[in-house]
C-alpha cells in the first residue's frame, strides 16, 4: 500500500494486497479518486434515504446489517452477506450486528460491533476518509447496540421504522430507496469497473485452464487464486460448466474429473467494496459450428449492446433479442423455417429461457428492476418473458448487464421434439450440439447520454 494512494480506497478490500493495488491503478478509464468520490456518494444516499423518510413522514430508519443463521442443530453457521442498505452506507463484509441510523435530519451514524470475543477475531475497526461522511461510534455488544438504537430513536422527531432481517418491511420507504438505486454514483460506478477488472483477472485465468484440459473443480480453485478471492467473497457462487453442463443455467456442482471439455461457460463475478461484477463467457476447445454459434451470439450481444440508450424500455431489448436469436437460429442451419415462422412458434424462448439482462450493483441482481416508479408501483415482466428480472426504462448511470444466451436443455428439446413444431428444427444439428451444453455471453454496461460504457470488454482489453 503506497503513500500515494489515499489510504481509504483500500480500508474495505477484503484482504488488501499486492495484487489488487496494481490493478486498480491501471484501471481503464482511470480511477477517480475514490476518496472523495465515496464522501460525495455517501451524502448523496443519506439525501436519497432523508427524502424518502420525508415523503413517508418519517423520523429516520435503521439500517440493520443482519447475523449469519446457524445451520439447524450446530453451532457452525452459513455464509453471511450483510443486509444491502446497510452496506450502501458502510463497505464492511464483517458487519454481523452493526447497524447504519439514518435520521429525517443530520448525519447518518454507524453504530459498528465488535464484541469483546476470546473465541474469534473481532471484526476489524473501520477506517478511511469515508468515516468523515458519517457519524461512528464502536460498540461491544448487542444489547448495548440495541440501547443506543432505542436512545437515538427516541430523540427523533417522527416515527422510526427499521429495515432488516426480522423486522416488517417499510415497503413504502424501500421502494423508493430501491427505486433510486438504478442510477450509480461516480463512486459506485468506480467500484463497479474495478470489480470487473478483478473477474476478468479470473476469466483470462480459467480460460487458461481449460486450454490446459482442467477440470471444473480446478477451474473454480485458479479463478479463486487469480481473483484474490474467498468463496464466500464472491458475489455469487461460480457457475463453471464444462460440456453438457453449460445448459444448466445455475450449474453449481464442480466434477473433479476433467474430460471430455470440448466446451466450457463460465459466469464468475467478482466483488470491488461489496460492489458486484457478473460475467460470463463460452468457449470451444476446436474450430466448428459450436465455435461458429459462439461468435454468432458475440455478434448478436454485441449488436444489442449497441442499441441501448436512456429511454429504451428494456422489455424492448427482450424482443429484440428474441428477434435476433431467431435469426441466429435459422442462419446457422439449426431451425429450417423463415424468422418469422421461428418466431411465431416461440422457439428463440426455448433456446433462450432467461431474461437479457437485470440492474447490477451492491446486489449481483440489484433491487428495484422492477418497479415503475418511485411510489413501489410494479411493473411485471410481460406474459411471454416472465424470467424478465428488469421491466424498466433506461437512464444515463443505470448499471445493467447484457447476457444473451443459446443453450441445448434436454427438456425443452423433448417438448419440441414432440410438440407441433417438430418440423421447424434440423435435428441432426441440434444433436451434434447438444454435448456442448450452451453459450452465454454477459457483460456490465452503464448506459451514459449517447450509448454505453462497457466495463467488462474494457477490463478484457486492458487484460490482453
Ligand atoms: N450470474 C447470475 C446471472 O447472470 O444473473
Ligand atoms: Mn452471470
Ligand atoms: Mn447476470
Amino acid at each position: 500500500m503506497g503513500p500515494a494512494v489515499d489510504s481509504m480506497a483500500w480500508a474495505f478490500l477484503p484482504r488488501p494486497s499486492k495484487l489488487v493495488l496494481p490493478r486498480l491503478e491501471n484501471a481503464m478509464p482511470a480511477p477517480a479518486p475514490l476518496a472523495a468520490l465515496h464522501r460525495d456518494h455517501l451524502r448523496q444516499l443519506t439525501q436519497r434515504y432523508q427524502a424518502a423518510l420525508a415523503t413517508e413522514q418519517l423520523g429516520g430508519v435503521v439500517l440493520l446489517a443482519g447475523a449469519p443463521a446457524f445451520h439447524f442443530l450446530d453451532d457452525t453457521t452459513a455464509s453471511w452477506k450483510p443486509n444491502p442498505h446497510f452496506s450502501l452506507f458502510a463497505p464492511l463484509p464483517d458487519a454481523a450486528g452493526s447497524a447504519v441510523l439514518v435520521p429525517a435530519e443530520g448525519e447518518a451514524v454507524l453504530l459498528h460491533l465488535q464484541p469483546d470475543d476470546f473465541w474469534h477475531a473481532p471484526p476489524k475497526a473501520p477506517r478511511g476518509a469515508w468515516l468523515d461522511a458519517l457519524d461512528f461510534k464502536t460498540i461491544t455488544s448487542e444489547a448495548a447496540r440495541d440501547q443506543e438504537i432505542a436512545q437515538w430513536a427516541a430523540a427523533q422527531r417522527g416515527a422510526v421504522v427499521t429495515l432488516g432481517p426480522g423486522h416488517r418491511d417499510p415497503a413504502g420507504f424501500r421502494a423508493r430507496v430501491d427505486f433510486a438505486r438504478a442510477q450509480k454514483t461516480p463512486y459506485e460506478l468506480a467500484c463497479l469497473r474495478a470489480a470487473n477488472r478483478l473477474a476478468v483477472k479470473g476469466h483470462r485465468a480459467v480460460q487458461a485452464g481449460f486450454e490446459a484440459g482442467e477440470s471444473e473443480f480446478a477451474l473454480h480453485l485458479r479463478y479463486l487464486a487469480a481473483t484474490d478471492h474467498e468463496d464466500h467473497e464472491l458475489p455469487y457462487t461460480n457457475i463453471i460448466g464444462l460440456d453438457e453442463r453449460g445448459a444448466i443455467l445455475h450449474y453449481h456442482h464442480r466434477r473433479r474429473e476433467a474430460g471430455p471439455g470440448e466446451s466450457l461457460l463460465i459466469d464468475a463475478g467478482a466483488s470491488y467494496a461489496g460492489y458486484a461484477a457478473d460475467i460470463t463467457r463460452s468457449y470451444a476447445r476446436s474450430p466448428g459450428p459450436f465455435q461458429a454459434l459462439i461468435d454468432a451470439m458475440d455478434r448478436l450481444q454485441q449488436g444489442l449492446i449497441a442499441q441501448l440508450r436512456p429511454g429504451i424500455a428494456w422489455p424492448a431489448m427482450q424482443s429484440a433479442c428474441m428477434g435476433a436469436l431467431a435469426e441466429v437460429l435459422v442462419d446457422s442451419g439449426l431451425a429450417m423455417a423463415s424468422k418469422e415462422a421461428v418466431l411465431e412458434a416461440g422457439l428463440p424462448e426455448c433456446f433462450m429461457p432467461h431474461g437479457l439482462g437485470h440492474l447490477l450493483g451492491i446486489q449481483v441482481h440489484d433491487a428495484g428492476g422492477q418497479l415503475a416508479d418511485a411510489s413501489g408501483t410494479l411493473a411485471p415482466p410481460p406474459a411471454q418473458h416472465p424470467a424478465l428480472r428488469l421491466t424498466r426504462t433506461l437512464e444515463e448511470d443505470v448499471v445493467v448487464t447484457v447476457e444473451p444466451g443459446l443453450y441445448f436443455i434436454p427438456r425443452f428439446l423433448k417438448a419440441l421434439r414432440e410438440g407441433p413444431h417438430h418440423a421447424l428444427l434440423n435435428w441432426p444439428l441440434v444433436e451434434a450440439m447438444t454435448p456442448y451444453g450452451g453459450i452465454r455471453i454477459e457483460d456490465n454496461v452503464r448506459i451514459t447520454a449517447d450509448g454505453v460504457e462497457n466495463f467488462t470488454r474494457d477490463a478484457f482489453a486492458a487484460e490482453a
